[in-house]
């Protein structure tokens, strides 16, 4: 048996509550599915800036009606610390989502990213901590690598952070780490490298990638890279980040106040993921009629990324096991169905 296996064994028998926070998010209402299936008691808080209603009602119609009787929902703002100490009573683990994702949003708007990934991240660790929670588990981010030329990434050896957003990911750190040294209270940061999958939102100018490309490539429209297709991402399957997200969130003392990379250790090229997304789609029937057509790079964007994820393998029995193609593969139902309705 699996290490992750035998957490959701013994969280099914024995069912705990948790916070998660951005729950309407992709990310969030994915955590959110999996800890209702496990018979989970779960308090959700967001306050619609990127999530949705319509997220939590594919939840909802994905899991028994009993089960979803466990979550609790609750409107509110990080940014406002009352919501904060409300969302957390009486919660076990806190698995903390909520942020202004995209590094153009941050560079258009540093200000409004600043307050929900800074202010709203301190309020989240502080009343966490004054209410004792047996642990917070926080996305943090590969852009804290910023300009640090190695591949592959390894937590000790991070750059200059190249954007607004990428120094509010690392602050959250920081704040980690200073509460540790200070209060002793350890958290776990988990650095996401490109998540995909279900529930993740293709539309607005600051979608990702691959839903982005996914939606227009499905209504036949060009999709537009970034440069010469030769940027590359370890892009990571979201099963893999909910798996490590509840390794993280049960680990022992010893493996918290640290930081773990999440990804695969793969790296895909743009053109590459261009022909990925082709050819799950030709596998469902659809034709790609629009054309790849290159354009200057954007500010900010970091030329490379790929993970070692031997820390998370040692330390939180990781596995990883979803690469990019499987994962395209087994979202790419939602997409069509999503894009058509
Ligand atoms: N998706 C990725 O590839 C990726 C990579 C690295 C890090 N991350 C981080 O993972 C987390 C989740 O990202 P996601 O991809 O699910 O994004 P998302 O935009 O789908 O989800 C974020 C959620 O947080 C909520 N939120 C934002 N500000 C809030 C506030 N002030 N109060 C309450 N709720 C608020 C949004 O409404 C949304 O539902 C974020 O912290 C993001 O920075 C994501």
């Amino acid at each position: 048996m699996t290490k992750f296996e035998q957490i959701q064994q013994e969280l099914s028998q024995e069912p705990k509550t948790w916070l998660v926070t951005g729950v309407a998010g992709f990310i969030g209402s994915n955590l959110l599915e999996k800890l209702l299936k496990l018979n989970q008691k779960v308090v959700g808080l967001d306050n619609f800036a990127t999530g949705h209603q319509y997220n939590l009602d594919e939840v909802k119609g994905k899991v028994s009606g009993d089960k979803w009787e466990n979550f609790t929902f609750i409107e509110g703002d990080i940014r406002n610390y009352q919501d904060c100490e409300k969302a957390l009573t009486g919660v076990d683990y806190v698995l903390h989502q909520a942020a202004l994702g995209s590094v153009p949003r941050s560079i258009a708007d540093p200000i409004t990213t600043n307050a929900a990934n800074i202010t709203g991240f301190i309020n989240m660790l502080t009343a966490a901590k004054e209410q004792g929670v047996k642990s917070f588990t926080y996305a943090a981010s590969s852009s804290t690598y910023g300009d640090h030329p190695a591949l592959p990434k390894v937590e000790e050896n991070i750059g200059n952070p190249l954007s607004p957003y990428a120094v509010t990911k690392y602050v959250n750190e920081l704040y980690a780490s200073v509460f540790a040294k200070t209060y002793g209270f350890k958290a776990i940061g988990l650095r996401y490298f490109n998540v995909f999958g279900p529930r993740q939102d293709p539309n607005g100018a600051y979608a990702a990638v691959i839903p982005k490309w996914t939606a227009a490539m499905i209504n036949g429209e060009d999709v537009f890279v970034n440069g010469d297709g030769e940027t590359s991402r370890d892009f990571c399957f979201i099963d893999n980040v909910v798996e490590m997200n509840i390794l993280a969130a049960t680990a022992n003392d010893d493996s918290k106040d640290e930081v773990y990379n999440v990804a695969v250790g793969d790296r895909t090229t743009l053109n590459e993921l261009y022909g990925a997304i082709n050819s799950a789609l030709t596998e469902n029937n659809i034709t790609v009629q629009g054309e790849l057509i290159y354009r200057d790079f954007r500010a900010g964007d970091v030329r490379h990324s790929q993970a070692n994820v031997s820390k998370a393998k040692s330390k939180l029995g990781y596995l990883g096991t979803y690469r990019i193609q499987e994962g395209i593969s087994i979202a790419m139902p939602w997409y069509i169905g999503f894009v058509r309705k």
